[in-house]
C-alpha cells in the first residue's frame, strides 16, 4: 500500500515537470530551429512606401504640385459622388462651408456640420489624410500631383486658395486655417512635432 502510494506520487510529479515545449521535443523527436527563416527585412524603398505621413507643419510633402482648376474635374469624378459636386449635400461628410465670421459654436451646438473651412485647424492635413485614405473606394489611387490638385479645390471652395495658385510643398503650410487659433496644441512633447 505503502509502495503504490509513493509510485503515483511520484508520477504525477513527473507529469508535473514536463514543459509543453519539453513534451513537443519529446514527441518529434528533434529541437526546434533557432531561426525559422520566414520573411525578409524591409528594403528602404519598400519602408518609404508606407512612410508617407505628412506633419501639420508640412514635413513629409513631396515633389509635385497642382492647382484648384486642375482639381476640380478630378474631384468631380473620384469625390463628388459621396462629398457632393460642391463639397457639400452628399451622403457623407461635408467638407465645403465656412460659417459668419468663422465662428466657431461646436461646443454649444455638436450639430454644427464641421467642414474644413470652419473646423481643421491645419491645411497640410487635408493632403495627408486625401492620399493615405480617400476616395474612400480605391484610396492611394491618386498620383502626388493629383493630391495637391483636389486638395487646392478644396482649399478654393472653402474660399482659402486662389484657383489658379499651385498648391506645393512650400504654398500649403502657409495657409492659415481659420480654425488654427481654435485648438490648444498637446505640448506634453515639447510641441515640436506640431510646428
Ligand atoms: C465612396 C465614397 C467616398 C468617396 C468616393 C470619397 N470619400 Fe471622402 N469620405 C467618405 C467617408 C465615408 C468619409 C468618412 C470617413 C470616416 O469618418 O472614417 C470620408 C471622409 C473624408 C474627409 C474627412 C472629412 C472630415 O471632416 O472628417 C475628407 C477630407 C475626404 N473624405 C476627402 C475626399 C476626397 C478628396 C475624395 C476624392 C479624392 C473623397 N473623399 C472621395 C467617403 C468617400
Amino acid at each position: 500500500m505503502r509502495g503504490r502510494g509513493a509510485l503515483v506520487f511520484a508520477l504525477l510529479g513527473w507529469l508535473g515537470c514536463q514543459s509543453p515545449a519539453a513534451e513537443d521535443e519529446a514527441v518529434r523527436g528533434h529541437v526546434p530551429p533557432e531561426r525559422f527563416g520566414l520573411g525578409a527585412p524591409a528594403s528602404a524603398e519598400e519602408i518609404a512606401a508606407w512612410d508617407i505621413d505628412v506633419m501639420p507643419n508640412g514635413e513629409g510633402l513631396p515633389d509635385g504640385g497642382g492647382t484648384a482648376v486642375e482639381g476640380k474635374p478630378i474631384y468631380r469624378a473620384r469625390c463628388a459622388s459621396c462629398h457632393g459636386a460642391e463639397g457639400h449635400g452628399g451622403p457623407f461628410d461635408q467638407l465645403v462651408g465656412r460659417l459668419n465670421g468663422d465662428s466657431f459654436p461646436f461646443g454649444n451646438d455638436p450639430s454644427a456640420p464641421k467642414t474644413i473651412g470652419n473646423y481643421w485647424p491645419w491645411a497640410t492635413t487635408i493632403f495627408d489624410y486625401t492620399r493615405r485614405a480617400m476616395p474612400l473606394d480605391s484610396p492611394g489611387s491618386l498620383s502626388d500631383d493629383e493630391v495637391y490638385a483636389v486638395t487646392a479645390y478644396l482649399l478654393f471652395m472653402n474660399g482659402l486658395f486662389r484657383e489658379d495658385r499651385v498648391l506645393d510643398r512650400n504654398s500649403l503650410p502657409g495657409i492659415v486655417m481659420p480654425a488654427r487659433g481654435r485648438f490648444y496644441e498637446d505640448d506634453r512633447r515639447g510641441g515640436a512635432e506640431v510646428r
